[in-house]
């Protein structure tokens, strides 16, 4: 029986949603379920992957088949990321990261005062972009998730994140993005368009996603 595509492949994915305290029992996040990220995880193994799974915040499970590492902000989604990079085949980026955390989360409950607070927020690392600009012989799916100009600022995306693939998605359409079992994604290269897929499970978007990528990966001869 011939071998499994991603045999021997090591497949970093992560998922949910980043915590960014503000103090011991708030915080800021986002509608990330998990479920895409996980889907993409599921594949990668059963395309015969050796997978971890980075989890953030997220409303159902890990697969309990899968190695995951449990995270709550993009500082530390980044170091376990970066932990394993160097020995990293292929990077999927499905969880939704903060793009900004709060400057100074304070050490104890913050009480009630004033009718207004202000809370000041600083940038958050952008993994994916950080990482892309390191990138020597991994394999890198970025995601992104917009309500407009979804092909624009994809196509960005994949530039500025030097990604080998980057899977879009309108979270403002019935049926895809955060949440739900299903999506709708469309698959970009540096070339343009690659896979324009319908309405489909996370689980069917997630292996279509990894066969494309175990396809470049063999067509690359790595
Ligand atoms: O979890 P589900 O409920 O199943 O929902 C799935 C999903 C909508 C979260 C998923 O399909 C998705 O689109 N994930 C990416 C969400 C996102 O943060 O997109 P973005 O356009 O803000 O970021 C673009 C890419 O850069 C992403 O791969 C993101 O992981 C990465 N990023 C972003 C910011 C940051 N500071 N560091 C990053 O690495």
């Amino acid at each position: 029986r011939a071998a499994l595509p991603l045999a021997g492949k090591k497949v970093v994915v992560t998922a949910g949603g980043t915590i960014e305290r503000i103090d011991p029992v708030r915080y800021i996040t986002n509608d990330s379920s998990g479920k895409m990220g996980f889907a993409v995880a599921k594949a990668a193994q059963e395309l015969g992957a050796d997978v971890t799974l980075i989890v953030a915040r997220t409303q159902v499970d890990p697969p309990v088949q899968i190695n995951a590492v449990h995270v709550e902000s993009a500082v530390e989604m980044y170091e376990a990321v970066s932990a394993r990079w160097r020995e990293t085949d292929i990077l999927v980026k499905a969880a939704a990261v903060a793009d900004y955390r709060p400057k100074s989360p304070a050490q104890h409950k913050i009480k009630k005062s004033g009718d207004e607070l202000q809370l000041e927020l600083v940038k958050n690392i952008d993994i994916l972009q950080t990482l892309g600009e390191q990138k020597t012989t991994q394999f890198l799916i970025g995601f992104a998730a917009e309500t407009d100009h979804l092909e624009q600022y994809a196509k960005d995306k994949l530039k500025r994140k030097n990604c080998d693939l980057l899977v879009a998605n309108d979270v403002t359409q019935t049926g895809a993005g955060f949440g739900t079992d299903t999506n709708i994604v469309n698959i970009y290269d540096a070339a343009g368009l690659v896979q324009s897929l319908p309405m489909i499970t996370k689980e069917e978007a997630g292996l279509r996603i990894m066969e494309l990528a175990a396809e470049r990966l063999a067509g690359a001869g790595k």
